[in-house]
């Protein structure tokens, strides 16, 4: 099985030779890699001599057990470095995290703004195609794969003129999924054209962001599009209306796209993000002079926490020039397992997090900009070199972590009690992860 996750942007709306444009990014390893890789190494002890797929299932339930959610952050201890680098693990946190059946963000909604705009990507092992189509403009995902011979049928992004033709033997899918020519099958018995249309995805839009849904749930059907109402309640919970408040579901301009990859497990790059602004006054001098540390605060909800921020008071973020891309307020909010939110001054970015082993992951950075300023390029380019420099720093931070988890070392840390949306977030992996 291949697990990929892909989103393709469209272009940049700030043209500059420093910004990557992308198309694809990888999630994770296929099976029969990791069919390789787990024959080659067992990392943690327990999963030793385990050759039948019960065993393995009771080492890797072992090792979820190790961190305890029961115990509060004063005396709880941080999930074992297992849990960071065991490719045992490392799969079945694939399965049961990422491919259980939670809203995926896959995009954001100017990628498909205007009636027959389409966006393609892959999210796991499925190949997806979103679009609006031209009857009523209505949202819609699909399985980018032909009926035919399984070609993907779309590829990139942009404006279909009407139908998605596979560039295979031509076979030609209307933008409601349905198949409408299928060529030179003149002579051929019992092909039910109606029913060899594309095969639909749940899809949904809260705010700018695009989500997508693949799970084992027959009980609703998968073309349903899903309201704004239901899917803030099941993907946002009740920080839903403190988001808005926020201003991350406001009308921004998308800048561009910036992609990281990083020799790290996933949930590191997560952690970092979670410790409550613990290492910034020690690993971004230039960014803890834009923020007032002393008004930090988070909040938890069910599956989201936000962490929060005042601008660095009559620094507010301002250098003497008057350049101040942080602004009064900062937000930081975190959408389990794996997206980021970031709403400060004028901006908003988001990060997704993309597992790509357990030892590797890849943080996509989406842009966004209040629309009055979406023509500032001296501001715009300001503003993402300091974002990048913050972003290096990160690097550097996660990528140390991680060889200290793979050293004999280090098996189990504690927490500050500033830590708590990562021990939030830890309390939510066990909760997913244990059978
Ligand atoms: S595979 Fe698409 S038309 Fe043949
Ligand atoms: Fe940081």
């Amino acid at each position: 099985m291949t697990t990929l996750a892909t989103i393709t942007p469209p272009s940049p709306a700030f043209p500059s030779s420093t910004l990557k444009p992308t198309t694809r990014f990888e999630f994770g390893v296929s099976v029969s890699q990791f069919a390789r890789r787990r024959r080659r190494s067992c990392l943690h002890p327990t999963l030793l001599c385990t050759r039948d797929s019960s065993s393995r299932v009771f080492a890797t339930s072992k090792l979820v057990e190790e961190f305890d959610p029961e115990i509060p952050v004063e005396r709880a201890s941080t999930p074992p470095s297992s849990w960071y680098t065991d490719p045992q693990f490392h799969r079945y946190e694939l399965d049961r995290v990422f491919y259980g059946g939670g809203w995926q963000a896959v995009g954001y909604s100017d990628q498909i703004k205007e009636n027959r705009d389409f966006f393609t990507g892959r999210l796991g092992e499925v190949e997806f195609v979103v679009c609006r189509d031209d009857d009523e403009g209505k949202v819609r995902a699909f399985h980018n794969v032909c009926s035919h011979h399984a070609s993907i049928l779309a590829s990139g992004c942009g404006r279909r003129k009407s139908c998605f033709v596979c560039p295979y033997h031509g076979w030609t899918y209307n933008l409601n999924g349905s198949l409408v020519k299928a060529t030179r099958m003149t002579g051929i018995d019992n092909v039910p054209l109606n029913e060899m249309g594309l095969r639909p995805l749940r899809v949904a839009v809260w705010g700018p962001f695009v989500l997508l849904k693949v799970n084992q749930d027959k009980s609703k059907k998968e073309e349903d599009f899903e309201s704004d109402g239901s899917v803030a309640s099941e993907w946002l919970g009740s920080s839903a209306g403190r988001l808005s408040e926020g201003g991350v579901d406001s009308t921004l301009s998308f800048i561009c796209r910036r992609e990281y990859t990083i020799d790290c497990n996933w949930k590191v790059f997560c952690d970092n993000y979670l410790d409550g602004g613990y290492h910034v006054p020690y690993a971004h001098k230039g960014l803890m002079s834009g923020l007032d540390l002393e008004t930090y605060s988070t909040t938890l909800f069910e599956r989201v926490s936000i962490q929060e921020c005042g601008g660095g008071g009559s620094k507010a973020g301002a250098e003497e020039d008057g350049f101040n891309r942080l602004g009064s307020q900062a937000l930081y909010a975190f959408v389990y397992p794996n997206f980021m939110i970031n709403r400060y001054g004028p901006w908003m970015d988001t990060n997704l997090v993309i597992p790509l082993g357990p030892r590797k992951c890849k943080v996509v950075f989406d842009y966004f900009l209040d629309p009055s300023l979406k023509d500032d390029e001296a501001f715009i380019r300001r503003s993402l070199e300091e974002s990048e420099r913050v972003q290096m720093e990160d690097v550097v931070l996660c990528e140390s972590v991680q060889r200290g988890l793979e050293s004999p070392a280090y098996d189990k840390g504690r927490y500050a009690l500033v830590e708590k949306a990562m021990h939030h977030f830890h309390c939510l992996l066990h909760q997913n992860l244990k059978l």
